[in-house]
């Protein structure tokens, strides 16, 4: 519970730096901490109000009712994406650090299902708990800090998982993404956020 409000702070502080207003080196210290013993973890604090409302949007989540979270850390989208599905929907949320997916397991919602491993299983984890396609699959993982190999496995495989029609979304800092999407997806819409620390490209891959 410690960890989540501290998360929590870390947000507050980021809300105040866009505002313009001085930062509480307090609230920012202990997202930061789990990024200086985590590389993998690749942003200093969780995404903005404003990154986040850029990835919902781009997710449509009106029809959605199988959704897949790559990279939920401490869950800023999740309780996000929650607030805007349908009741019958299923979410399944993957973190790979121990950390952050502590505090995770606190987004209290019978629909969502929390797991702590590597998407690069996604193609078994996935069935493992009941979803077998997706209509919506978003990450926010660093593919920069992946083998070239495994980026395109990862994209394979999350394609494969959607069903015809469905939607990839990811949230990225650099774009080395885009000519991979470009390879396994149909079409590729790129935005950019740029109230969020460090700015984010936002694509959307459509199946
Ligand atoms: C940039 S953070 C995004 C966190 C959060 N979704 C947000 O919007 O604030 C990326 C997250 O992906 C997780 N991650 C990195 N590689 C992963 C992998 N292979 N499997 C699962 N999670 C991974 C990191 O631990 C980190 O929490």
């Amino acid at each position: 519970m410690g960890t989540l409000k501290s998360h929590e702070k870390s947000k507050d502080a980021v809300a105040d730096i866009l505002k313009g207003k001085p930062a509480d080196s307090d609230k920012l210290f202990s997202y930061f901490k789990v990024f200086m013993g985590d590389r993998g973890v690749a942003a200093i604090t969780p995404s903005s109000r404003y990154l986040v409302r850029r990835v919902v949007k781009a997710l449509d989540l009106e029809h959605a009712r199988d959704v897949i979270e790559y990279g939920a850390a401490q869950g800023v989208m999740t309780r996000a994406i929650l607030g805007k599905l349908h009741k019958d929907s299923k979410v399944l949320a993957i973190e790979l650090n121990k950390n952050l997916f502590e505090s995770l397991r606190d987004v209290s919602d019978p629909r969502l299902t929390v797991y702590n491993g590597d998407v690069r299983e996604i193609d078994q984890l996935a069935p493992r708990f009941g979803m077998g396609s997706a209509d919506v699959i978003f990450s926010g993982i660093p593919f920069a800090f992946l083998s070239p190999e495994d980026r395109h496995t990862l994209l394979k495989k999350t394609s494969h998982l959607l069903k015809p029609g469905g939607r990839f979304v990811a949230y990225q800092v650099t774009t080395h993404l885009i000519p991979l999407l470009k390879h396994h997806f149909k079409k590729v819409r790129i935005e950019l956020e740029i109230r969020n620390l460090p700015p984010h490209f936002v694509f959307t891959a459509f199946k």
